[in-house]
């Protein structure tokens, strides 16, 4: 319906102030602009959203199908279904070296996304303070900011020395810090954390009494050998430690929805609640389906590892042969994150002006926090036409700017 620019005023002034406040997530308006583009006949090389290009495995939605079928519709318990939470525990313990309790350490949610959203709501105050290592997801500072709580940033990058880092956070930390967000692999560097950069953190978590709140979506897309640590194995560590982990990347199931937050029972106890209050549960027969994920074969995210490394490898080639473009070979999940400050433009103007020239849609770095400006990030979740297509048209405009 037509409303006038009066009634858009009103209506939103009856919003809450908090939320008008908040920037709509870069990654999903970029992702929508190009959709657009594409609706309105443009030829759109989108190479923004972290989303995999590849179906989720047959098994997988073979038993979503079967659960479907069986009638497993209804509400399920709250925190997930029995065999799930048996399944995440399993994995837990036999990947990531951590113990946890299927009915009181873990809960399912509709995404990884949504129980980070929870945990905020859970963990942080009014004047609390969030540590987050920048460049860091788009997602994260909302998320402490709708619980009124404010981000601090530890600048880091793949050169970051365990010294530096040590001297970086003893200047950020304050009688305030409540909690520190790791991820590792990184969003959007594609940084591996290795044991000792984990060990600052976990120094200084101890030291200075705040919690760890350690994202993992990323630990299976890891292509150069290095190990996944979760933090929360560090000694003294699970104590004060959450794991945030989900399907999305590593099984190709964005669209299902389906994320687990794993702790200690008394901030877990908490986040239930509130999961009680808002989700009810996941839904019913994506935890069927979760669960054929995660007991069956891994065959299938085995050769989506592949497909990534070969990509990943293509694209980092393809970028630094274009003048101006500097790109660090990421170590881990699907992102390239190449300098762009060589070519004169900041990393908004190179995204805006690249979708409009070129049709390539890719991610300004500066929605990644103070150390993500001079950088974009372009997703390889793509098809490999897509990827040595977007790679040409970067030449192209690049090529063109400096003429
Ligand atoms: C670093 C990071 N954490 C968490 C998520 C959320 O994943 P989901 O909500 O799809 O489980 C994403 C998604 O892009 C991500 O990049």
């Amino acid at each position: 319906m037509a409303l006038t620019s009066q009634q858009r005023e009103a209506l939103r002034g009856k919003t809450a102030q908090r939320v008008r406040g908040l920037a709509g997530s870069a990654t999903v308006q970029v992702m929508d602009k190009a959709r657009r583009l594409q609706a309105e006949g443009r030829s759109i090389v989108d190479l923004s959203g972290g989303d995999p290009d590849f179906p989720t495995a047959p098994n997988v939605t073979e038993a979503a199908i079967q659960s479907l079928r069986n009638g497993f519709t209804h509400y399920t318990p709250s925190r997930g279904i029995p065999a799930l939470l048996k399944a995440i525990a399993h994995k837990l313990a036999t990947e990531n070296g951590v113990t946890y309790e299927p009915a009181k350490e873990i809960i399912v949610m509709p995404g990884a996304k949504q129980a980070l959203f929870v945990a905020a709501q859970a963990l942080l105050n009014p004047g609390d303070e969030m540590i987050l290592f920048s460049p860091a997801w788009v997602s994260y500072e909302p998320c402490a900011a709708l619980a009124g709580a404010t981000t601090v940033y530890v600048p880091m990058n793949m050169d970051t020395t365990v010294e530096t880092l040590r001297a970086r956070l003893a200047a950020t930390i304050s009688p305030r810090t409540k909690l520190a967000i790791v991820n590792t692999p990184n969003n959007p560097t594609g940084q591996v954390w290795s044991r000792e950069l984990l060990q600052v953190v976990a120094d200084a978590a101890q030291t200075h009494d705040f919690l760890v709140l350690s994202d993992e979506i990323y630990e299976k897309l890891i292509y150069d050998g290095q190990p996944h640590i979760s933090i929360a194995g560090l000694d003294g560590m699970w104590e004060r430690t959450m794991i945030l982990n989900g399907l999305s990347k590593s099984h190709a199931m964005t669209g299902w929805r389906l994320g687990y937050i794993a702790g200690p029972e008394p901030l877990i106890g908490e986040m239930l609640k509130i999961h009680q209050h808002s989700s009810t549960c996941a839904a019913s027969f994506v935890q069927e389906a979760a669960v054929a994920a995660l007991n069956g074969p891994q065959d299938y995210t085995d050769w989506m590892i592949s497909r990534y490394k070969a990509r990943r490898d293509r694209l980092v080639a393809d970028l630094n042969a274009i003048p101006g473009i500097h790109c660090d070979r990421p170590q881990g999940a699907f992102y390239a994150f190449p300098n762009i400050s060589g070519t004169g433009l900041s990393s908004l103007e190179f995204a805006d002006r690249l979708l409009d020239a070129e049709g390539v849609a890719v991610t300004p770095g500066e929605a990644f926090g103070p150390g993500g400006e001079g950088y974009v990030r372009l997703s390889y979740a793509n098809s490999d036409e897509m990827l040595q297509e977007g790679a040409r048209r970067i030449k192209r405009f690049v090529d063109n700017l400096r003429d």
